[in-house]
C-alpha cells in the first residue's frame, strides 16, 4: 500500500503512450518521475513536455530506481511479457496496455508473479472505463434490457497496420474486454475467420462468433481495411435494444423500446406482435476514459484493492483471443476457450 504521491514512470512514447502519460502527469496523486522510449525521435517530444521527469532510452534506469513505485508500459504487444515481468520482479506496480501477453501461459505467469509479490497489475482496457460502456453495463444489470439474445459489434477503419501482431490481437481485446465486462462471463467457444490481404502473415480482417455459457451469441467484426471508421455495437435483449456508437459526439448510447412479443392465438398457435416504442439517449459522464483508468490505477496502488481490469481480465481476454486464433488456423471451426495446463487457481483469486 502506497502513502502519499506515487512515483510513476512511463515506457513507450509512440502513438498511444503520450495519451496515457498526459493523464498520469495531470493526476495530483502521481508524480511522473521518468519517461522512456528506445527511439530518441519518440522520446524527445515527450521529454520536452514533462521537463520535471527524467528521460531515458533504457528501461533498466526505471527498474533500477528504488524510489519508483509504478510503471506504465505502452510498448508494442510483442514486448509486453518481458517488460511487465521485469517490472514486477523489480517490485513495481504495473499498468500495461492490452493485451497482457499473446500466450495463455505467459499471461497466467504474470498474474501469478503480481499476486505473489502483492503488486497491482492492471490492464489498460480503456473501454471498460469509458462512460458509454459503463452506462450500457448499468442498463444490462438493472434488467431494463431484459435477457440478452445477442450482441453484434463492428470496429473497423483504415489502419493502423501493426508490425508485430494481427488485427485479432490489436483490436480484438477491445471488444472482448467490453463483452466480458458487460456479460460477466467468459465464452465457452469461439469461431473465427480472417484474412491477410496486405501483409504476408498477419491477418488484417477478422470475423468472430463467441458463444457464452448463458447462450448469448456475440458477433465481432474487426478490420484495418475499411473505407471509414465504425465503432458500433448493438445489444439485443428481450425488453430493449441498445445501440452504442462511440463515434457519436453526444448521443453515444441509444435505448430502443423495441422488440417482438409472442402472443397466444387460437388453437394453441402463436402470433408475433412488433413493439416499437420510445428511443431514449441517457446522459453520460464526459470524463476522459483514460483519466478514469489512470485514477483507478492510482486508487488500487494506494488501497491495495484489486483492479477492475486486473490480471484475471488480462488472462481471460488472452484466452478468448487465443481460441479465436486457433479457430482461424482450423478454417473457422469453433474452439473451446481454455486455461493452460499449468493454470494456478490461486493467481486468479485476486478478482475485484
Ligand atoms: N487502449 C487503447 O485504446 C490503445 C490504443 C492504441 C494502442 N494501444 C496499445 O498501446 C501499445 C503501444 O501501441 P502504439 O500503437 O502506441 O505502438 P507504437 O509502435 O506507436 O509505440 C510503441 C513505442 O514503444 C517504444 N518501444 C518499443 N520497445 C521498447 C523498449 N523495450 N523500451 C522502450 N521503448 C520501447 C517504441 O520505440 C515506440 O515508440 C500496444 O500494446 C497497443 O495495443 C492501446
Amino acid at each position: 500500500m502506497a502513502v502519499g504521491r506515487v512515483r510513476v514512470g512511463a515506457v513507450g512514447c509512440g502513438y498511444w503512450g503520450p495519451n496515457v502519460i498526459r493523464n498520469l502527469a495531470d493526476l495530483p496523486g502521481f508524480d511522473l518521475a521518468w519517461v522512456c522510449d528506445s527511439d530518441p525521435a519518440r522520446l524527445e517530444p515527450v521529454a520536452g513536455r514533462y521537463p520535471r521527469a527524467r528521460a531515458t532510452r533504457d528501461v533498466a534506469d526505471l527498474l533500477g530506481d528504488p524510489s519508483l513505485e509504478a510503471i506504465y508500459v505502452g510498448t508494442p504487444v510483442s514486448t509486453h511479457f518481458d517488460l511487465v515481468r521485469r517490472a514486477l520482479l523489480n517490485g513495481k506496480h504495473v499498468l500495461i496496455e492490452k493485451p497482457l501477453a499473446t500466450e495463455i501461459e505467459q499471461a497466467e505467469d504474470l498474474a501469478r508473479v503480481a499476486l505473489e509479490r502483492g503488486l497491482t497489475l492492471m490492464l489498460g482496457h480503456t473501454f471498460v472505463f469509458s462512460p458509454p460502456v459503463r452506462k450500457v453495463k448499468q442498463l444490462i444489470d438493472s434488467g431494463q434490457v431484459g435477457p440478452i439474445y445477442y450482441i453484434e459489434t463492428t470496429r473497423v477503419n483504415l489502419g493502423l497496420f501493426q508490425k508485430d501482431v494481427s488485427v485479432l490481437w490489436d483490436l480484438g481485446p477491445h471488444d472482448v474486454s467490453i463483452l466480458l465486462y458487460w456479460l460477466g462471463e467468459v465464452p465457452t467457444s469461439v469461431s473465427a475467420r480472417g484474412r491477410s490481404f496486405h501483409g504476408d502473415t498477419l491477418d488484417d480482417v477478422a470475423f468472430l462468433t463467441l458463444e457464452f455459457p448463458s447462450g448469448i451469441l456475440a458477433q465481432v467484426q474487426i478490420s484495418w481495411l475499411a473505407p471509414s471508421k465504425l465503432r458500433r455495437t448493438t445489444v439485443v435483449g428481450r425488453q430493449r435494444m441498445v445501440v452504442y456508437d462511440d463515434l457519436e459526439p453526444v448521443e453515444k448510447v441509444k435505448v430502443y423500446d423495441r422488440g417482438v412479443d409472442r402472443q397466444p392465438a387460437s388453437f394453441g398457435e402463436f402470433q408475433l406482435t412488433y413493439r416499437s416504442g420510445d428511443i431514449l439517449s441517457p446522459r453520460l459522464d464526459t470524463t476522459e476514459p483514460l483519466r478514469l483508468e489512470c485514477a483507478h490505477f492510482l486508487e488500487c496502488i494506494q488501497s491495495g484493492r484489486a483492479p477492475e481490469t486486473g490480471p484475471h481480465t488480462g488472462v481471460d481476454v488472452v484466452r478468448v483471443i487465443h481460441a479465436a486464433e486457433q479457430s482461424l488456423r482450423h478454417g473457422g471451426t469453433p474452439q473451446p476457450v481454455r486455461l493452460s495446463a499449468h493454470h494456478d487457481e490461486a493467481a486468479m483469486l485476486s478478482r475485484p
